[in-house]
């Protein structure tokens, strides 16, 4: 039987895609978000990833309604300031890092340990999303950025740790993915059209795009654990 399946930030953008893809592969899903989903007939529960009392509660009541949940896709998220570094808000930059790396943290660990608790570990599996910024000096990018470089490395972390669970760990790094994150900084100004000729496949990906190689590391991949998968047109391969 296909494995239940909780998708953070399930209610947009990625996330969203990720459940229409898996909902398409016979998989029950749970969305996990501060908002609820636009489809009525997908379980969900409203949660703040950051609040560990709420997911261990969001948890039980997953597991009431489809079973223990056997794997996770981590795509909460909120977007950076996009100032320099030093017109920082440090209450926001603290929202930031709590919300990438604190809630994936918080998120993954609680499906860990309760899958530990029923002794049902082999075959499980994470996917967290970090992002093309976790690469190398970006301006405008300390509080975002750096966060997605933390959420990079807490996925070899967790990978290491619970390969002898027999549960995979692996990330991706989108590049720039037509979301309402992305539509948000388009509609305060931000150009993409820099971001389209830089990229070798010269356009930005689709939120479908992203979820077929979400699905891809979560469900069928079976050797890849720890691998942060950069999904970018090629962004990342440029040399110059
Ligand atoms: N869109 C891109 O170009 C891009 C690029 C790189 C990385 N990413 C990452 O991909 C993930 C998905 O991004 P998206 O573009 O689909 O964004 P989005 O804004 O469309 O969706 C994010 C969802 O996360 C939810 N969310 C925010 N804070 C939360 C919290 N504390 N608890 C629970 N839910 C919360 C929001 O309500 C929203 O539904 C994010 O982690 C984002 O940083 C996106």
């Amino acid at each position: 039987m296909a494995g239940h399946v909780a998708v953070t930030g399930g209610s947009s953008g990625i996330g969203a895609a990720v459940v229409d893809r898996l909902r398409e592969r016979g998989h029950p899903v749970t969305v996990w978000d501060l908002e609820p989903p636009a489809r009525a007939d997908v379980g969900h529960d409203l949660l703040d990833v950051t609040d560990a009392d709420a997911v261990a509660t969001a948890l039980s009541e997953a597991e009431a309604r489809g079973g223990a949940v056997r794997h996770l896709v981590a795509s909460h998220g909120i977007r950076g300031a996009f100032v320099p570094a030093l017109d920082l808000d440090v209450a926001g930059v603290r929202r930031v890092l709590d919300v990438h790396v604190v809630g994936t943290l918080l998120v993954a660990s609680a499906l860990t340990r309760r899958l530990v608790e029923l002794g049902d570990t082999d075959g499980a599996s994470v996917v967290t999303l970090a992002s093309t910024t976790a690469y190398r000096g970006w301006s405008h990018q300390s509080d975002y950025g750096v966060a997605k470089a933390a959420v990079r490395q807490l996925t070899e972390n967790l990978a290491v740790e619970w390969a002898r669970l027999g549960i995979r760990v692996n990330a991706v790094a989108p590049g720039h993915t037509l979301t309402p994150m992305v539509r948000d900084m388009v509609d305060h100004g931000y150009d993409v059209g820099p971001v389209e000729a830089r990229t070798p496949l010269g356009r930005l990906c689709t939120p479908e795009e992203m979820a077929r190689e979400i699905v891809h590391l979560l469900l069928d991949a079976s050797f890849v654990t720890g691998v942060c998968l950069p999904v970018d047109g090629g962004w990342t391969a440029v040399g110059k």
